[in-house]
């Protein structure tokens, strides 16, 4: 088969999803779409900033736009997300709000989200990135303000508006390699089970490399760290997903450099296979040239399965053989 999502589907599992940016003017991505994927992520609509950019002033034309898509193309949504402490308005992260008050600002903004886009959602990821590469808490207006118990009362608002068939996520980068933080997200896990609350999910960010870089020391885990590293939290009786892969290396590429991208997306690939509750992947754009890689890591880029030109890579071939 040459469909990625089609071979997904052919493993018992449920998607394969890129990061989708609506472009109008490039029909290419379009045509991609269609044959490879059947799951998105909203790149940026869905993102506190995008959605209520002032106080209880909200706007959803752009958010609207992908709810649309995924209902004529009938695909999945990974929505994306409620609580993160990045493109957050500054009306949150700088409005000194009491516990109280900003426990209310959570929930007036997840219910009127999952609300609007309850019958679309497949999964929402409820929290993103609550910690740090060591496996602590980060600092942020949420911590800072409400404590660790901000992540258990975000899935519970978050329980109480969406619906019963969309997965809710824990979503975090770094969770790919065994450490301290994949601990931290397994001990998140079990802090929102033990207040009683609903949680299906963790997602497995995976902005991986194929070298070393700048950015990044460690290249992309071998096959039987990645594995470990979704059992650590899948072990826990949830679902696990790679939410936002890509590959990076330091730009330009070579023949070689492509041969290596390809090898580690072959074993992303094909630990979520190994791992039972693996359920799908989603990649973090389709062309390079798109990608938010370059803009975020200086001399950094050709992360991603199609090239700037809409040419199959060899990591395309590379993911599709290890699904
Ligand atoms: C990135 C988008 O790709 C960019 O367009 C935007 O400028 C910044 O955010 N972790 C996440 C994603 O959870 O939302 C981020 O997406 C990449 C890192």
């Amino acid at each position: 088969d040459d469909s990625l999502y089609k071979s997904m589907k052919k493993a018992g599992r449920s998607f394969i999803g890129t990061a989708l940016t609506i472009r109008t003017n490039e029909t290419r991505e379009q045509e991609i779409v269609k044959a490879d994927f059947n799951s998105f992520t909203p790149e940026n609509a869905m993102k506190w900033e995008s959605t209520e950019p002032s106080r209880n002033n909200f706007t959803f034309e752009d958010a609207d736009r992908y709810a649309a898509y995924a209902k004529k193309n009938k695909l999945q949504i990974h929505c994306h997300n409620f609580v993160w402490h990045s493109q957050l308005p500054a009306w949150v992260s700088n409005g000194g709000f009491d516990n109280k008050t900003l426990i209310a600002i959570m929930e007036n903004h997840i219910k009127t989200l999952a609300t609007r886009y309850k019958d679309v959602c497949t999964r929402w990821d409820v929290v993103n990135e609550a910690l740090n590469d060591n496996g602590t808490y980060r600092s942020s207006v949420w911590y800072d303000t409400i404590g660790d118990a901000f992540l258990p009362i975000a899935f519970r608002f978050a329980n109480k508006y969406v619906s019963k068939n969309t997965e809710l996520f824990y979503n975090d980068y770094n969770l790919e390699y065994n450490s301290n933080k994949t601990a931290g997200a397994a001990r998140i896990v079990k802090l929102i089970k033990s207040y009683g609350v609903r949680i299906n999910g963790v997602g497995y960010q995976a902005h991986l490399t194929s070298e070393a870089t700048s950015s990044s020391p460690s290249p992309t885990p071998d096959q039987k760290t990645l594995e470990t590293a979704l059992r650590a939290t899948s072990d826990l009786g949830v679902d696990v997903v790679y939410t936002e892969v890509d590959v990076r290396m330091n730009t330009p590429s070579t023949p070689a450099k492509l041969k290596v991208q390809a090898d580690a997306f072959e074993r992303i690939a094909k630990s979520c296979i190994a791992v039972k509750r693996c359920i799908g992947m989603t990649v973090w754009g389709i062309s390079d040239k798109y990608s938010w890689i370059p803009g975020v890591f200086p001399s950094e880029g050709a992360a991603l399965l199609w090239d700037d030109k809409y040419v199959k890579k060899p990591a395309y071939s590379g993911f599709l053989k290890g699904i």
